[in-house]
């Protein structure tokens, strides 16, 4: 992979693609560690003389402004970090950021406005990313990726800019896929895999490999409740996404392969997803009607201990709950304290967990590796092409 040490940079303009998708809870950051894991690059950017044009998407508009995904908190923020003034530029590519590219200096900073504002950044059609592309590439005279969380994404800014300008990579790109080196070829075993949280649908399809080598796959949080669902348990009230027959097919993948998929043995249910309501500890198998799966319980929290305790290298991404409310965080906590506890090599992969565990009041110290890409992790352990990496090779 070309870095951006092999690049020129003093007195140009640099298009440094970044993962800005930092979590927002009514307009504010609520956890800033995808910004500072941005600023080494950032400041080694700054320091060698080039104006940076930092770009990024945050959450997922549907390729139309809005207003509650602008980046502008993240521009302030990243101002107080860097301690200068970030500009933010009212739009992606049009005349307010043509206008303030044109004007940068060496040394300062501008963040464009959400990428994903514009249809052409997600794109499936080649001709309009291209486009898309064609207009981010005018803007500056070099390239640098560093947006790890993003670079599993065929996307504009990911993969279609970096065949238009020189380029490198960043030094987060660099540190990550280090990172995750130590979980592919020799790793020290047994090799536990702990997967939770949300977008069930994208990481569904990773289980499947993982069953190939990992040597026990751990399931709490929203995606557990997709395989009860294909063991044929009720679910009640929960959030119930992904794939049903995909995940009977890894549950019998599993069996035949021997190799254990760890689901929970008991729920924390409630009727609404509120930080009021009671939890109620159920057993898996029995989700009643009128409740929703909101944590592991207590029996699963234990079950997950043991299995993280007595793996050497494990990788966690995904909450086992709705851990930003009081009554159903425990679980989380107890899959962070048993990765923190262990002597093994131990990854945290992805915003919202690295979210999560510092909101828990753990430091990213306590673990092997942060990592700040969820998806971008699990698919780099898949073993697949990344086209965010691939496109700067
Ligand atoms: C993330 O938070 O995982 C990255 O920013 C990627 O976001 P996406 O899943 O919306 O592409």
């Amino acid at each position: 992979m070309r870095t951006m040490d092999d690049l020129e940079v003093a007195g140009k303009r640099v298009l440094l693609r970044l993962d800005l998708n930092v979590p927002l809870h009514g307009g504010l950051i609520a956890d800033d560690g995808k910004l500072r894991a941005c600023l080494p690059t950032l400041t080694e950017l700054l320091a060698r003389g080039a104006a940076v044009i930092a770009c990024s998407h945050l959450g997922r508009p549907p390729g139309t402004p809005d207003p509650a995904l602008s980046l502008g908190p993240v521009a302030v923020r990243l101002g107080e970090l860097l301690r200068q003034q970030v500009r933010l530029a009212a739009d992606t590519v049009g005349p307010a950021a043509r206008s303030a590219a044109g004007r940068l200096a060496p040394g300062q900073v501008l963040v464009l406005e959400n990428l994903r504002f514009n249809p052409g950044e997600t794109s499936k059609d080649e001709v309009e990313r291209g486009r898309f592309a064609d207009q981010l590439a005018a803007l500056a005279d070099v390239y640098v990726g560093d947006g790890f969380g993003a670079v599993h994404r065929r996307h504009a800014s990911v993969y279609d800019v970096p065949a238009r300008l020189p380029h490198g990579a960043g030094y987060l790109i660099q540190a990550e896929t280090a990172a995750l080196d130590r979980l592919t070829g020799n790793i020290s075993r047994p090799y536990a895999v702990v997967l939770g949280g949300a977008k069930v649908a994208d990481k569904l399809p990773v289980v499947g490999s993982l069953i190939t080598v990992a040597d026990q796959v751990v399931i709490g949080g929203a995606m557990a409740v997709t395989f009860l669902a294909a063991q044929g348990y009720p679910t009640g009230l929960s959030l119930l996404e992904g794939d049903i027959a995909t995940a009977r097919a890894y549950l019998e993948k599993a069996a035949k392969s021997g190799v254990d998929l760890v689901l929970p043995a008991d729920l924390v249910v409630a009727a609404r997803r509120d930080p009021d309501e009671h939890g109620e500890t159920v057993p898996s198998r029995a989700i009643p009607a009128d409740r929703m799966a909101l944590d592991i319980g207590p029996e699963t929290a234990c079950l997950f201990t043991e299995t993280i305790a007595a793996a050497r290298t494990i990788f966690w991404n995904g909450p086992m709950g709705v851990c930003e409310m009081d009554p159903f965080a425990l679980g989380t906590r107890a899959i962070a304290h048993a990765l923190a506890d262990s002597p093994g090599f131990t990854m945290v992969g992805g915003g919202d967990t690295a979210a999560a565990v510092h909101a828990l009041g753990f430091a990213d110290s306590a673990f092997g590796h942060v990592s700040t890409g969820g998806g971008a992790s699990l698919e780099y352990l898949e073993g697949k092409e990344l086209p965010g990496l691939a496109a700067l090779d």
